[in-house]
């Protein structure tokens, strides 16, 4: 037959090619749809990685075949200079803001008696346009002044959870969709992403709503490409093909297009209503794992909504009921310069302890030098202090206090405090250069060796670690390993049973798994996310350290700036000879462990509370070698939580989201194991 010709090495015909090349996108399509918008993925990642791979290796074969919503193309094309402006399909308007409750009651007043209105959370990220026609997305736009924005389709299309052509499985994509939404990046991501810029030298940014805006902007797409962004719709500015009489059939229709939107939604008529659900999402704020800064009232009925009409600026059908904001005032006691474990000097300002949301605030960073000089903060000064989540307090601004005399401005030190060297200044930060000999950075780096996602040594905190490094007990990692019991006992508070079961401690953490390894080097900018894709890429040590940037670059999850500080930093003569002495020391790197079974596949982890069986790393374990995942706090994404002794705030977590919550009895029947053993 004329077709076996044209067979490429895939062994298909170009028709047949066609046809499985649109069936594996609207496969994939379909696992996105399940992932991003009902947070319930049916498949693991490794069988969506698959299906991934064969549409790739197809397109590869058949180039002409590939179409730009593909969603294999979500590539980021070389630089830009700039961006272009385009006009939005419907003006972006903001929404009127209150803090009152009074205010909210005069909204109310203003509508129809009875009106249905829609609450949902005010999502605090940077807002976008996106457009698409004919289903495929066409372009996305920023807010700009409202009328026009800039175009960042480029960018846009780097994040997943932006489908790149609706999903039609409900309802045919409308001829042409002008969707708004926030673009979002989550808390921890945000933290992630500004400890790796920071230990880079770069400079971090202030909030997570910054950190969304600022790369969602890049020129570089591939930047945008890497940072962790989510987008949430929450607006049609204009439809064709399709029309809705309210707004929660809206929202209907663009979940099942395929795009996140804000959640919980309820429907309210009345001002109690509205003030309870504030209450409520007050509440759970410091819980989200994204940030919100109040929740949102629209009139549901489109039709009352076009009665109603708009100022120059704002619609007159919704309303944002912010919440108070989590900021103090209190007076700056002392400036402390705080030395980790890279070697960057961190100036801390120690306050007043004040509260905060209900958090007793006495510290807050002040980042580095340039930030001390930019606010001119100094000792005594009455502050405005902010705390986000579980982020470090931050000084906002000094509150001016005219005819008061101020102390003498702070300066860094010359000299590192804690082992004298001098400093060295790169960009706004300022480093201890002595990084085998300072005591400080010793300390540092051996409370992150022992810690619980690293080598896991009980007993390892800062105030041991500090102990020995000052007794001259440890002077590099390695040393750790050649402590004895009796070493042990002269250090404060040890007497022979606690410095036995930290010499224990110590022995059972020579032999240690590679993911863990990598994360105890504590490399900057791998957590243990990075460290667990590497160790499970090379598979050993060896291999890993052999690895040059292209190679590292192959790793699921290590973009090229990563790449490039790892090559760096595994090249380093002085990490490789720390690495050969911990070996010498009897340090056994154990290649991944083979997953037992895939029973647990697919399903997300969450564990509080004491275990009796097993430690929390031993149970994420057991978890992980069954397929599945251990995360630390509960979301839409958990499946279990399992409940040990003394549970805390993350139970009320999950009875609140639904989550599954099984006993420790439950949890072993359900990964196989009798109670009573730690061991295996
Ligand atoms: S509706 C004009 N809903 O809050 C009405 N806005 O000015 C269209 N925002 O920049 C907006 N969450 O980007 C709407 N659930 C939500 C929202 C939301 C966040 C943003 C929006 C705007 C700002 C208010």
């Amino acid at each position: 037959m004329s077709g076996q010709r044209s067979r490429k090495k895939t062994g298909r015909t170009p028709t047949d090619a066609a046809r499985r090349i649109r069936e594996l996108q609207e496969e994939i399509r379909h696992h996105d749809y399940l992932y991003y918008v009902l947070a319930r993925p049916e498949i693991s990642d490794a069988a969506y990685d698959r299906l991934f791979e064969e549409l790739r290796e197809l397109e590869a074969a058949h180039p002409a075949l590939v179409t730009p919503d593909s969603p294999t193309q979500r590539v980021a094309g070389e630089p830009r200079q700039g961006f272009s402006t385009l006009r939005h399909a419907a003006p972006m308007l903001s929404l009127e803001a209150t803090r009152e409750e009074k205010a909210v009651r005069s909204f109310l007043e203003r509508l129809p008696r009875g009106t249905r209105l829609l609450l949902q959370p005010k999502l605090d990220g940077a807002s976008l346009e996106l457009v698409y026609e004919d289903g495929a997305l066409e372009r996305a736009v920023t807010r700009g002044d409202g009328r026009r924005g800039e175009d960042v389709t480029a960018n846009a299309r780097t994040i997943d959870s932006i489908p790149l052509r609706l999903r039609e499985a409900d309802r045919p994509a409308p001829a042409m969709l002008a969707v708004r939404g926030e673009v979002l990046m989550r808390e921890s991501a945000f933290e992630a992403l500004n400890r790796r810029l920071m230990e880079r030298g770069a400079e971090g940014f202030a909030n997570a709503r910054n950190a969304a805006a600022g790369s969602l902007r890049q020129l570089d797409a591939r930047i945008t490409a890497e940072r962790p962004l989510e987008f949430v719709a929450y607006e049609i500015l204009a439809v064709r093909g399709a029309s809705f009489d309210t707004d929660s059939d809206a929202l209907a229709a663009l979940r099942s297009w395929g795009l996140r939107v804000p959640e919980p939604v309820v429907a309210a008529t009345s001002v109690q209503e509205v003030i309870d659900y504030h209450a409520r999402l007050a509440d759970e704020r410091e819980r989200l794992d994204y940030a919100i800064d109040g929740i949102v009232l629209k009139v549901d009925d489109l039709r009352l909504r076009e009665d109603l009409g708009a100022t120059s600026r704002h619609p007159r059908w919704a309303l944002a009921y912010k919440f108070a904001p989590r900021h103090e005032v209190t007076r700056v006691r002392s400036i402390v310069v705080q030395v980790g474990r890279t070697g960057v000097l961190t100036p801390v300002a120690l306050l007043d302890p004040v509260e905060v949301g209900g958090v007793t605030i006495a510290r807050a960073t002040l980042h580095n030098r340039e930030e001390i000089r930019r606010r001119d903060i100094r000792p005594g000064d009455l502050v405005r202090i902010h705390r986000a989540g579980d982020v470090i307090p931050e000084i906002e601004e000094r509150i001016p206090e005219p005819g008061r005399r101020r102390h003498a401005a702070f300066r860094m030190p010359d000299h590192c405090p804690a082992c004298g060297t001098p400093v060295e200044e790169r960009g706004p930060l300022t480093y201890c250069p002595n990084a085998l000999g300072c005591p400080a950075q010793l300390v540092a780096r051996l409370v992150h060796f022992g810690s619980r996602d690293a080598l896991d040594i009980r007993g390892l905190g800062t105030e041991t670690a500090t102990a020995l490094v000052e007794r001259g007990l440890v002077r590099e990692l390695a040393d750790l390993f050649r402590l004895s019991p009796s070493d042990l006992r002269t250090l404060p508070h040890f007497g022979e049973r606690s410095a036995e079961s930290l010499y224990r401690s110590i022995q059972a953490a020579k032999e240690v798994e590679l993911r863990r390894f990598i994360e105890a080097l504590g490399i900057p900018g791998v957590g243990s996310t990075a460290a667990r894709a590497l160790a499970e890429h090379f598979g050993s040590l060896d291999e890993l350290l052999d690895a040059d940037e292209r190679g590292l670059l192959d790793v699921p999850g290590v973009g090229p700036a990563l790449a490039r500080d790892l090559a760096r930093f595994l090249s380093e003569p002085r990490h490789r000879r720390a690495i050969e002495r911990l070996i010498e020391a009897g340090v056994r790197v154990i290649a991944p462990r083979r997953r037992k079974s895939r029973s647990l596949e697919g399903k997300t982890f969450v564990f509080t509370g004491e275990l009796d069986a097993f430690t929390r790393a031993e149970a994420e374990a057991l978890v992980e070698d069954r397929g599945g995942r251990a995360t630390s706090s509960v979301s839409g994404r958990t499946d279990f939580l399992v409940a040990g002794r003394d549970p805390g705030r993350k139970l009320d977590d999950a009875r609140r989201r639904g989550v599954r919550v099984l006993r420790e009895g439950e949890f072993l029947s359900l990964v196989g194991r009798r109670a009573g053993g730690r061991q295996g």
